[in-house]
């Protein structure tokens, strides 16, 4: 573990006032939006009430993004003391444990992302045993898609859907840290081994020898056999989808905390030289690493604010002093410009606190607004600045 340089007095001043605009932002959609779930994205800087799906209403909980809302509140919560955030986020809270409980749209490896940013905070933060039992729930749900003898998780869709089957994404990274705290607060090893194998799949297959990832990758579910890349998200199979890039970063960090793998710690490494040595003059990269300067595709500003994210816990758990400064000063450089160029110039301009992101560019969804896991993590980014002695829900 090594400890964080100092910050110079500026960026200090930059990230606090960052901070006051991002709560400020955060306090008003309470305020307006109450119990009532927004979109995955803004459309035209606002967030809209989320579409009806899935036999859900609008405004219900559903879909992968719900979380980052609520994480939201409770990094409010820890940064201000005011109840104001802790009231908004337990009712949130309290809505994931129904959701589980009643097992509604759960068919998804991002059970991981929908309960470490909601009902684990209400149990480490309020020692709340109900919600743990339902993130414990959540766990054994999400066990259910780690298929033999391939050894990884599943991603998407019903486990006998002939399309999905055997695939996982890159993202998967950031759904495992549920497990291995599963397997913490139990003492049953079944979680961490499922960790353990997938993480080793991920870093084996879908980091490719150049350092660069793919963005999802096929298993043959009946004899194990890695198959191939593919995307879903990026520019094409071959390109490197910029969030994936980032997922990677943090994921594989993460991943390394939670066992121990030095592997991980390297892949975490390789995909952070990749992410950097890709990125504009500005240090926010465009949707897909394929694109550089003079390109006039669109930022992924959410990409900039996972990999600040993703730098500073690799700087964290870093071995290597030399390695950890210079992934703490990059994330340092990304998230100036972040605060410089992509947030809006008065809170009130926007329900979004970070502008520019994209979605799905391919389905042309999302793109160039703000996103619900873009604020999460540049929310997330600012906090790990200001108050480095906190605890991350991952
Ligand atoms: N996990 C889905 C995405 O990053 O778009």
């Amino acid at each position: 573990m090594t400890t964080s340089p100092p910050l110079s007095g500026a960026l200090t001043r930059t990230v606090e006032t960052a901070l006051a605009a991002a709560l400020a932002t955060v306090r008003r959609n309470i305020e307006t939006f109450g119990p009532v779930f927004p979109g995955d994205t803004t459309v035209d800087e606002r967030y809209l009430p989320r579409p009806a799906g899935d036999g859900i209403a609008e405004g219900g909980n559903r879909g992968w993004t719900t979380t980052f809302w609520t994480g939201m509140r409770w990094l409010g919560w820890e940064l201000t003391g005011d109840p104001l955030f802790r009231e908004a986020a337990e009712a949130d809270a309290a809505d994931f444990e129904r959701r589980v409980r009643d097992g509604e749209d759960l068919d998804t490896h991002d059970i991981g992302f929908l309960y470490s940013l909601t009902t684990v905070p209400a149990w480490r933060l309020l020692g709340d045993e109900s919600a743990k039992q339902a993130s414990l729930l959540a766990a054994d749900h999400l066990m259910l898609r780690f298929l033999e003898p391939a050894g990884i998780i599943q991603a998407w869709g019903d486990l006998t859907d002939p399309a999905q089957r055997g695939r996982t994404i890159i993202d998967s990274l950031m759904n495992m840290p549920l497990l291995s705290w599963a397997s913490q607060q139990t003492g049953e090893p079944i979680y961490a081994e499922a960790v353990r194998r997938h993480t080793a799949q991920l870093r084996e297959h879908i980091l490719r020898p150049d350092d660069s990832t793919f963005h999802t990758f096929y298993w043959d579910t009946e004899t194990g056999e890695a198959l191939r890349g593919a995307t879903e998200q990026g520019a094409h199979d071959d390109s490197i989808w910029a969030r994936g890039q980032a997922w990677g970063i943090y994921g594989f960090a993460l991943n390394y905390r939670d066992t121990g793998d030095v592997q991980l710690l390297e892949a975490s490494r390789r995909a952070a030289d990749y992410f950097l040595a890709h990125l504009p003059a500005d240090r926010v990269p465009f949707w897909d690493l394929v694109y550089t300067d003079g390109s006039d595709a669109p930022r992924d500003s959410s990409s900039a604010a996972i990999a600040v994210c993703g730098l500073i816990e690799l700087s964290q758990v870093e071995t290597d002093p030399q390695r950890a400064a210079a992934a703490r000063t990059a994330a340092d450089e990304i998230l100036a410009s972040l605060i410089a160029n992509y947030t809006p110039e008065r809170p009130e301009d926007s329900d979004a606190l970070l502008l520019h992101s994209v979605y799905d560019l391919p389905k042309n969804v999302g793109v160039d607004e703000g996103s619900l896991w873009g604020d999460y993590f540049y929310l997330e980014a600012l906090t790990r600045v200001m108050k480095p002695e906190w605890t991350p829900y991952w």
